[in-house]
């Protein structure tokens, strides 16, 4: 039994590939089924960086070809494409890198607390799926806990970095300054929130909010203030922003050239900025071919958070020892479990022994007193308990990743083993 990885993301793919892989939030439980029918436990993290499945896999490595498989399905792509962008991880390098992950040691902007929460929720949605055995569930609860540890213990999320400020950080960049400046945000949803809050600390002075429910707009426009607005009605704000940030969780395009194309035309010479930081994109890429366009997707954002990382080498290597911290308490948990089965075995078939010998002696002894059946009860659970202590422990030591240990007391003691999910 192992952890497998199979996953794609922001290193390995960029977001014409990710976005087909990705799970959109209200999908994840059609997608856990579709996984379900493969495999009985496991879990899938997608975010706008990565899309991940985490397994246990057997002996015959099914697991691995079940997670290729789904993502093969929602590539739509050649086995070719699939392995160029795919990587595979087993037991410590899976588990290291879902460490490294919800610390945002993986992000695309370093240290983002984003996926902490995209990592819970990942587990809990699994979790009500019904796909989460015992060392998933250790797994992504040690994550969280070094996802905590790392953002309370060191400086990697000083300042508080998220995609969405850092679109607005690019958005500043490409037009100067801000103030004066009127921001269409489309989505209003968690990257939506925290746009607008960018926007407003950073300030911009026109923020107009569109999502496809114009109550969840108004939801967030009360916190933040800005003008709520449905998706119909966008097109009265295309004439006049200066600055879109598409952040809606659509499957589908929601700009495309036939709805800009006028607009455009109606503000000859004022230039339109756009950055669509949501995978599956909401921007059709042909929209560069409009005069004064000018689009930026998930990935431009990688030029800035670049040199964000480089500026904040001694806080990764701060979040690094916190990791490594967690992984070796993880790996000796994990090097019990593995064992556990066996040792459970043994200890219950020496239980069985010493019970039934002990019970056949004291029916053919004459009455013994309460004091005298405790001092036998002790004896006899000290011999079981002193026989098995150096197997149990060189089994500890050494059985966890080496078959032959468990096969050899499983054959000499003649152990039924039970499963340990
Ligand atoms: N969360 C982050 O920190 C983060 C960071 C970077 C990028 N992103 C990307 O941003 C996007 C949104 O992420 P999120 O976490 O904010 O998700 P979310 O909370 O689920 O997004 C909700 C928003 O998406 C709209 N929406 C949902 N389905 C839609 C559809 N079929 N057509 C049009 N609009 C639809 C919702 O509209 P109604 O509720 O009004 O229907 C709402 O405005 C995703 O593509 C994600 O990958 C997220």
């Amino acid at each position: 039994m192992d952890i497998c990885l199979v996953g794609i993301n922001h290193r390995t793919a960029p977001v014409a590939i990710r976005e087909k892989a990705a799970v959109r939030s209200g999908k994840l439980d059609d997608a856990l089924r579709l996984l379900g029918s493969r495999v009985p436990h496991g879990v899938i993290l997608s975010t706008c960086n990565r899309t991940e499945v985490y397994t246990i896999s057997d002996s015959d490595g099914d697991t691995e070809e079940a997670s290729l498989d789904f993502l093969r399905n929602h590539l739509e792509a050649a086995d070719t494409v699939l392995f160029e962008h795919t990587y595979v991880r087993y037991g410590q390098a899976a588990v290291e890198h879902l460490f490294r992950t919800a610390s945002g040691l993986d992000s695309m902007v370093l240290g983002e607390y984003e996926v902490l929460g995209q990592v819970r929720q990942a587990l809990e949605i699994a979790e009500k799926a019904g796909m989460v055995s015992l060392p998933l569930r250790h797994v992504f609860q040690s994550a969280i806990r070094t996802g905590r540890r790392v953002r309370d213990e060191t400086g990697i999320s000083k300042n508080a970095f998220s995609v969405s400020s850092v679109a607005v950080d690019l958005a500043s960049k490409i037009v100067g300054r801000l103030e004066g400046c009127k921001m269409l945000v489309i989505g209003a949803g968690e990257a939506g929130r925290l746009v607008a809050k960018a926007a407003r600390d950073r300030g911009v002075s026109r923020i107009v909010i569109a999502s496809r429910t114009r109550e969840r707009a108004a939801g967030l426009t009360e916190m933040l203030g800005g003008i709520p607005i449905s998706l119909n009605d966008i097109e009265e704000e295309l004439d006049t922003c200066n600055i879109i940030v598409t952040c809606a969780d659509a499957p589908h395009c929601i700009l495309d050239v036939p709805q800009l194309v006028a607009p455009m035309q109606r503000r000859p010479g004022t230039p339109l900025v756009i950055i669509d930081i949501a995978v599956p994109r909401n921007v059709a890429p042909a929209v560069t071919q409009i005069k004064n366009v000018f689009l930026y997707n998930i990935d431009d954002l990688s030029r800035i958070s670049d040199k964000n990382c480089r500026q904040r080498r001694s806080e990764v290597k701060e979040a690094e020892d916190v990791v490594a911290a967690e992984l070796a308490k993880f790996t000796s948990w994990w090097q019990d479990f593995k064992v556990r089965p066996l040792i459970r075995a043994m200890m219950s078939k020496a239980e069985e022994i010493r019970r039934s010998h002990l019970d056949r002696t004291v029916k053919k002894l004459p009455p013994l007193s309460d004091e005298e059946l405790y001092s036998l009860e002790m004896m006899t659970r000290g011999i079981i308990a002193r026989l098995l202590k150096d197997p149990i422990h060189v089994l500890k030591a050494n059985g966890h990743d080496n078959h032959e240990y468990a096969e050899m007391l499983k054959e000499l003691f003649q152990l039924n083993i039970e499963s340990n999910r």
